[in-house]
């Protein structure tokens, strides 16, 4: 039986988003319907509002979740009902060359639920980032959820979803920091946070933090950051250089996703290092770069694709560092909140007093 519960619907380009019934169907062969308990407020939420991402409205916003397993459909087997999860965005095949070469966040035959959630009315619902998880419950592909350890907090374990995954796994995935490395940070949102925590969780011996933010970098040392640098008062290049012995950093991580920024991370690098891109430029921008520079400094440049993770190997693994107390994710949560509070946390998010606002349910 389709149920109806509640979910936060954006109805149009730019309209305050609103609380409206849902209908979420029973879940068909391959799906999963999952009661939601905690969903983080994300950036990519505030741009499907916006229409910033596509026209498919009505959009169910929320893809930063965890919740448990209500119901799952014919042929399901890696999940059961009752099971704690978290959700990604999108289930892998496992079958492709990319899955096949151990690359699955490339697959090319990634899909969500086939069923459609409605408006009471019909209307078919476009679930952001193939999740829609404000909501009391929502329909996904079984190979979106991942098990974890229950007895960690909801609304920690729902951060993995998204943007704090994109920074741990840019730092222990892409980045490959290790033990003693030197790593630089440019950019200390949410995002940049989590991956000062991932290089401390990988035993960097020096983590420098760049912001022009000094609440940012007040943040930051809290995650992890040995080293602080603000960079409108001083070039971060010159100034990670000096703290490195004047090599640069062995890993630079950049979460801002800005010209300026990503030619910083270019320069502040060991001329072996790694530059790690996990900051989205937007289709106009463009990076100019002397030829003799891109050739004579070698190292690598890469960009990480939500962390480059493995959701079944990474979530459970990074849950249980936490609840080791080896890893802070709960300082990522600024507020708890309710699916009314939706348009106010997108309020909060401009004046950058949040790391994350997430919805309790
Ligand atoms: N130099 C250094 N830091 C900067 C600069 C700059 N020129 N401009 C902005 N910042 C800082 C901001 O002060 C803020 O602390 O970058 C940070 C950006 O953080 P958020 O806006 O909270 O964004 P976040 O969610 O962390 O995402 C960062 O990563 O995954 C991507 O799409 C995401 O492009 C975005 C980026
Ligand atoms: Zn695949
Ligand atoms: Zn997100």
């Amino acid at each position: 039986m389709a149920q109806e519960v509640r979910g936060v619907i954006a109805p149009g380009k730019g309209e305050p988003v609103r609380v409206e019934t849902i209908v979420v169907p029973d879940p068909g062969p391959g799906e999963a319907v999952v009661r939601i308990q905690a969903c983080g407020v994300c950036h990519t939420d505030l741009h499907y509002k916006q229409g910033g991402i596509s026209d498919d409205f009505p959009f169910l916003l929320g893809h930063e979740a965890a919740g448990v397993v209500e119901s799952v459909g014919a042929g399901v087997t890696d999940v059961a009902p009752g099971d704690f999860v978290i959700l990604n965005w999108r289930a892998v095949c496992g079958n492709c060359r990319a899955c096949l070469r151990g690359r699955p966040w490339y697959c090319f035959n990634t899909h969500n639920a086939e069923q459609k959630m409605t408006l009471t009315d019909g209307t078919e619902l476009s679930p952001a980032l193939g999740i829609g998880a404000f909501a009391e419950k929502t329909l996904v592909a079984a190979g979106q959820c991942t098990k974890v350890n229950a007895s960690v907090a909801p609304q920690v374990a729902g951060l993995l979803g998204c943007g704090v995954m994109a920074g741990i796994g840019a730092a222990i995935n892409t980045g490959n920091v290790g033990r003693g490395d030197t790593v630089a940070v440019i950019g200390c949102g949410g995002v940049g946070d989590a991956a000062i925590a991932g290089a401390n969780l990988a035993g960097a011996a020096k983590i420098i933090a760049v912001d022009i933010d000094d609440r940012k970098l007040a943040k930051a040392r809290e995650m992890g950051a040995t080293h602080t640098v603000n960079s409108k008062e001083s070039d971060p290049v010159e100034a990670i250089r000096e703290l490195t012995g004047g090599f640069g950093a062995d890993v630079v991580i950049e979460a801002v996703g800005r010209p300026e920024t990503y030619k910083q991370a270019f320069y502040a690098r060991d001329l072996a290092g790694t530059v790690v891109l996990v900051g989205v430029p937007t289709p106009e921008m463009k990076l100019e770069l002397p030829l003799l520079d891109v050739f004579g400094r070698g190292g690598s440049l890469k960009s990480s694709w939500y962390g480059d993770c493995l959701p079944s190997r990474d979530f459970p693994m990074l849950i249980d560092l936490h609840l080791q107390g080896r890893l802070p994710l709960d300082k990522f949560v600024t507020e708890t909140i309710q699916l009314t509070d939706v348009e106010k946390a997108f309020e909060r998010m401009h004046h950058g007093d949040v790391l994350r606002s997430v919805v309790v349910l």
